[in-house]
């Protein structure tokens, strides 16, 4: 017979997701879980549930031996992954959501886990309510895994959305998506595309095995894009998404980044809208899989959270199984992408930097080009998010090789720039 532990949880942190949690706990009684105490940082405050449940003291928790499981959703990084640090140590099971501390601190995570052989889950920190971590983790064998491509950040999904489909600005968009509980409590996370950098540096390591730091990643968000560059998107049949894209190369190693990126609006992800993430696994023999879900708000992200309390009955842990079990594959800048990039004045585009300009369009308010650039040399560079110019990843993406010779000096010439 399987021996089911019985559940008692603190919980730190009672905003969007925490409350969500707890909403949801008093809704399955069947789980036989029950949250002892929570944390937070103003008692005072009123909150949907009965005052006692709260504390402002982290040791009430932290050394509560009955306690059993600590359910960290906080917003500081820091604090967040002292009290990961310091529950783990003390022999506590741990489920977070915090993607800023877990891809910050990854390494040490990942440390304590060895150390103490104790469940670290975060589900939740992925992409909300798609359980993609538990599947990269015990179905893609790391050789059958050749790119996923997702989009996992809510927040610059619906703006997207509201702003190309239903014509609202940038600004009545963000509103709306803080008034739903989907952004940041600092939104500039979701729109620069931290938020979506961070989830990318969680999901590598369960991917591919790839333990990265955040800031090595090559990124950016939406802040640049402009209604221009959603009629070039509409012109073509594309839509806009930020996409979190990593892809095995033929010589093993992995392409990785995070950058807008036109969609066809046939594919997979251009069906994702709103606060919907998705995220498509192409992998050896099965073709593409697409998976669909919530990806903000707080019961998506609190069910996530409750399945992994659910897992921690029967003892379920991270294996880290493309880490520890095969050879980790390493990250590269090799390739090129093909790319489209718009902006207002032409000083402020590197257009030396492009191996081939293939179209080249000067407009009365914005011009833009589309062309072929060798990625380390985006990775070395910023002017492509800065002063305004916007980069998107044309449909196409990753070209892994080209034949350089002649190219880059004949497209200049035909693009009329030397
Ligand atoms: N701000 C995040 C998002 C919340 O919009 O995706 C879920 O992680």
């Amino acid at each position: 017979m399987v021996h089911r532990k019985k559940l008692v949880i603190g919980v730190f942190g009672f905003g969007v997701v925490g409350e969500g949690l707890y909403r949801i706990l008093q809704q399955t009684p069947s789980l036989h879980a029950e949250i002892k105490k929570a944390c937070i940082k103003h008692p005072g405050k009123k909150r949907n549930a009965p005052q006692e449940l709260f504390t402002a003291n982290k040791n009430e928790l932290l050394n509560d031996e009955e306690i059993n499981v600590i359910v960290e959703v906080i917003d500081d990084a820091d604090a967040a992954f002292e009290i990961v640090k310091t529950a783990l140590l003390n022999g506590k099971a741990v489920v977070s959501a915090s993607k800023k501390m877990i891809a910050e601190h990854l390494t040490e995570i990942l440390e304590l886990q060895r150390e103490t052989n104790l469940p670290f889950l975060c589900e939740s920190a992925a992409c909300a309510s798609i359980p993609v971590i538990r599947n990269l983790e015990e179905y893609y064998d790391n050789d059958l895994l050749h790119s996923i491509m997702a989009i996992a950040n809510g927040s610059t999904n619906f703006i997207l959305t509201k702003m190309f489909q239903e014509k609202l600005d940038f600004t009545e968009a963000l509103l709306l998506a803080q008034q739903l509980g989907f952004a940041e409590s600092n939104p500039k996370l979701d729109v620069e595309g931290y938020d979506a950098l961070n989830k990318w540096t969680i999901l590598l390591a369960h991917a591919y095995g790839i333990v990265t730091r955040p800031e090595k990643l090559v990124f950016t968000g939406i802040q640049n894009i402009s209604l221009s560059d959603a009629s070039v998107a509409t012109e073509r049949s594309y839509e806009i998404k930020l996409v979190n894209h990593a892809v095995k190369l033929l010589n093993g190693k992995v392409a990785a980044f995070v950058l807008p990126q036109f969609v066809e609006k046939t594919s997979h992800l251009a069906f994702v809208r709103n606060e919907y993430n998705g995220v498509v696994i192409e992998s050896g023999f099965a073709d593409k899989q697409f998976f669909y879900g919530k990806g903000a708000g707080s019961l998506p992200t609190g069910s996530a959270v409750l399945s992994d309390i659910s897992a921690l009955r029967y003892g379920y842990k991270y294996e880290y199984k493309k880490l520890y079990y095969n050879t980790p594959l390493e990250l590269t800048h090799d390739f090129y992408v093909k790319v489209y990039v718009s902006f207002d004045e032409l000083k402020t585009i590197h257009k030396d930097e492009f191996e081939w300009i293939e179209e080249w369009h000067g407009g009365q308010e914005r011009s833009y080009l589309v062309g072929v650039i060798y990625f380390d040399k985006l990775a070395k560079s910023t002017w492509w998010k800065e002063n305004g110019v916007s980069l998107i990843v044309m449909p196409e993406g990753i070209i892994e090789e080209i034949d350089t010779r002649n190219v880059k000096k004949r497209s200049l010439e035909l693009a009329g720039l030397r």
